[in-house]
């Protein structure tokens, strides 16, 4: 029998070592156990719960979560219980234990009032069966600058570019989260960031994560005396063709607005002997698309990113706000029971009102088709072709213009 449970304190560096081994990499070194590791740990993570299946005092499951913050669409932010660590051992495989820690999982969230549940997947097979939707696809991307074009820096109305500058992390780290603070709401899909999360992706460089790239490297883009982007990445050499065939592994890029995104592209397929860009999480609608020359030599593999599971999905349809006016009677229809119900959604000037009624729906969403279109990104019209919503095509066709939204979300944070 196998006991699902939470752990103590003085069982992290065995958690950590079981989630270590589960995702297939080599042991942590010892530094990683120290009690000053331990506090390190838990400071980044600030996990909300840890959880593991225990076959005969062994950890063979893992599970955690920690809280987030979500970017909505109008500018507002949502409450987002995130799953990480999820792992489960061979020999312990397909014998319903993350079956059983995800339900956990879920009450326990929905319990503590957390409005959504969120994850990224380490295949795209797992998650659709507990309610979670793909709701922010990407391109992850390869640019291999030798052939392509990419355009120059504009400047702004009055002509200034943004000047580029390689800052060290240290510099980083006081730089740029409180441009990041100042601007992730507005793109739905960024998720909130804490100091002790800045530490670790700025800060903390450990040799074990590079696989074999350089340390980190930033370049900021500012533009009146204020950081208007950034990028972060590792360069990767690679002289195996006879010649300089390095890459640019881009890991954070934020653009605030599009002379800094032209500034960065233009540098990150500049550097000198490291002609391949790769970015896993570039928005579908990143104007890079339309600005290089030769698009077709562009490598894209289409990526999901973050899935989204509603808890609560009265108070999800109210946080987020809506390009389109418009009214609509829907169900969620949630084989866990946790979201199911009927709902009248009203939208008055771009604002939600969600009142539970007794009547049919008029449309009725699988929970994972309400995942995937809750940040306007996945066609509700495109769910309901699949077979993931139903009503009549008036009603969906309504819903999905409320729904939808300009921009598309963007959700490149990896947790
Ligand atoms: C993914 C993982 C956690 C699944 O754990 P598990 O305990 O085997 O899952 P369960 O037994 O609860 O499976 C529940 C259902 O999901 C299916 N499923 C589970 N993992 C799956 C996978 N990787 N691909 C396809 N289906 C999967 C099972 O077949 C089962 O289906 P059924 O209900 O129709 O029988 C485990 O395989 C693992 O640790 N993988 C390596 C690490 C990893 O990828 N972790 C996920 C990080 S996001």
């Amino acid at each position: 029998m196998i006991e699902l449970r939470g752990i103590e304190r003085d069982e992290v560096p065995a958690f950590r070592a079981a989630v270590t081994f589960g995702f297939g990499a080599d042991e942590l070194p010892e530094a990683e156990f120290t009690p000053e590791a331990v506090d390190a740990f838990l400071d980044v993570a600030a996990l909300a719960t840890m959880m593991v299946g225990v076959d005969r005092g062994r950890f063979v499951a893992t599970f955690a979560s920690r809280d987030f913050d979500l970017a909505v669409p109008g500018g507002a932010s949502v409450s987002m219980a995130g799953a990480t660590m999820v792992t489960v051992l061979p020999t312990h495989r397909r014998r319903g234990l993350l079956t059983g820690l995800m339900e956990r999982h879920l009450a326990q969230a929905a319990r503590r009032g957390q409005v959504l549940a969120g994850l990224r997947a380490s295949e795209e097979t797992i998650y659709g069966r507990f309610g979670y939707g793909s709701a922010a696809p990407c391109y992850a991307l390869q640019l291999p600058a030798d052939t392509v074009a990419v355009p120059p820096p504009v400047g702004d109305a009055g002509g200034a570019q943004p000047a580029l500058r390689l800052v060290g992390a240290d510099e980083a780290a006081t730089l740029l989260p409180p441009v990041y603070d100042r601007h992730w709401r507005c793109v739905p899909g960024l998720l909130s960031r804490t100091p002790a999360w800045w530490q670790e992706r700025l800060l903390r460089d450990p040799e074990h994560r590079r696989r074999g790239a350089t340390a980190r490297r930033h370049v900021v883009a500012e533009q009146g005396g204020a950081v208007t982007g950034w990028a972060s990445y590792r360069q990767l050499d690679n002289w195996s063709a006879g010649r300089a065939d390095g890459a640019v592994e881009v890991e954070d890029l934020h653009a605030f607005d599009d002379q800094a995104r032209r500034a960065l592209w233009h540098f990150l397929a500049h550097v000198d002997l490291y002609p391949n860009v790769r970015w896993g999480d570039c928005a579908l609608d990143d104007p890079i698309f339309l600005e290089v020359d030769r698009p077709r030599r562009l490598i894209t593999r289409l990526q999901d990113t973050l899935w989204l599971r509603l808890l609560d999905p009265a108070k999800a349809f109210e946080a987020r706000r809506y390009e389109r006016d418009g009214e609509v009677t829907l169900a969620v229809n949630d084989p866990l029971g946790i979201a199911d119900g009927t709902w009248h959604l009203q939208v008055e000037e771009g604002r939600g009102r969600c009142r539970p009624v007794a009547g049919p729906a008029e449309v009725t969403l699988d929970c994972r088709a309400a995942g995937a279109a809750y940040l306007g990104g996945v066609p509700l019209l495109t769910l309901a072709r699949a077979g993931w919503a139903e009503g009549a095509s008036d009603a969906v066709a309504r819903l999905d213009g409320m729904l939808r939204t300009a921009r598309a979300p963007w959700s490149p944070e990896h947790f």
